[in-house]
């Protein structure tokens, strides 16, 4: 029931509709009796300003930040985690006494998500496909636990640029083709780009350069063409819901200081 005691969470984004994010977080909420609620606000790029703003005058938690906003959300923080800084983007914010601090989940969020399936990055040779927003998360994520990572993108100048910005974390290459002699050296394959989303979009690599040997990660939801082919060859593939579901339980530790019910959060997710 919400009354005048009720703690509210917000996520910006735009779209915002399809978010599975309310359902996960009151489910959550709901279960631990917790007096809080979730909502979705749809915020055009002209206004985050003003909504960031909002998130004091109208003294929320916090909120998530969603597609496109992860990025340009950092200019009007008054403070970042030390994964934020280095990926350069928000997903999570915490309204500490009128000071906004910004955090990224996405990127322990994907790490954890394969440790639930226990795959570790450790010296393992892991191949992203992408150099956007969730690709620079996931790459940060992997580097940190000691993985060694090949980057293949469309537009090549991102992949440099992420090589550029993380070189110092670890051990980082730009793949400029993708081809059977680089693809031998790989364990992981990590679909990081958006492709997929649409039932019409081109697969993100040729699956005749998939192995059965190797482990296929698309963090795209539902099913992928890429990700049935990946499965035809004989792979160990994992979905995108895992790193939802852990980017969720981690920043609602940020927001209550409790430990997240992270049974519930799936269930609802996987009803869903
Ligand atoms: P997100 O926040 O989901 O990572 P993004 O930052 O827009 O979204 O990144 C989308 C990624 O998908 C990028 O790596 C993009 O490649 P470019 O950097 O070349 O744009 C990739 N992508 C999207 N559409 C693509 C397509 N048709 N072919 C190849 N790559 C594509």
């Amino acid at each position: 029931m919400i009354n005048g005691k009720t703690k509210i969470i917000g996520i910006f984004g735009d779209p915002i509709e399809h978010t599975l994010s309310p359902l996960m977080h009151n489910a959550a909420f709901k279960h631990l009796k917790l007096n809080y609620c979730y909502v979705p606000f749809n915020v055009k790029r002209e206004q985050l300003k003003e909504a960031v703003q909002a998130i004091k005058a109208l003294n929320l938690i916090g909120v998530n930040i969603t597609v496109p906003h992860k990025e340009a959300v950092i200019e009007y923080l008054d403070q970042l985690s030390e994964e934020a800084k280095h990926i350069g983007a928000v997903n999570t914010i915490l309204n500490e006494n009128g000071k906004l601090k910004g955090f990224n989940t996405d990127s322990m969020g994907f790490i954890i998500s394969l440790q639930k399936e226990k795959v570790s990055v450790k010296d393992k040779n892991i191949l992203i496909l992408g150099a956007g927003g969730a690709a620079k998360a996931i790459a940060y994520g992997i580097l940190k636990e000691g993985g060694n990572l090949y980057i293949f993108n469309r537009t090549l100048s991102k992949a440099y640029k992420i090589k550029a910005s993380f070189s110092g974390i670890g051990k980082i290459e730009v793949i400029e083709e993708l081809n059977n002699e680089v693809m031998e050296k790989i364990q992981i394959i990590i679909n990081a780009t958006s492709l997929g989303l649409k039932e019409k979009d081109p697969m993100p690599l040729n699956p005749s350069l998939i192995k059965k040997e190797h482990v296929f990660y698309d963090i795209v939801y539902p099913e992928t063409s890429i990700m049935r082919e990946a499965k035809k060859i004989g792979c160990k593939t994992i979905g995108g819901l895992g790193m939802l579901l852990w980017q969720a339980a981690l920043a609602f530790e940020i927001w209550t200081s409790k430990p997240a019910p992270v049974k519930v959060m799936k269930k609802f997710l996987k009803n869903f």
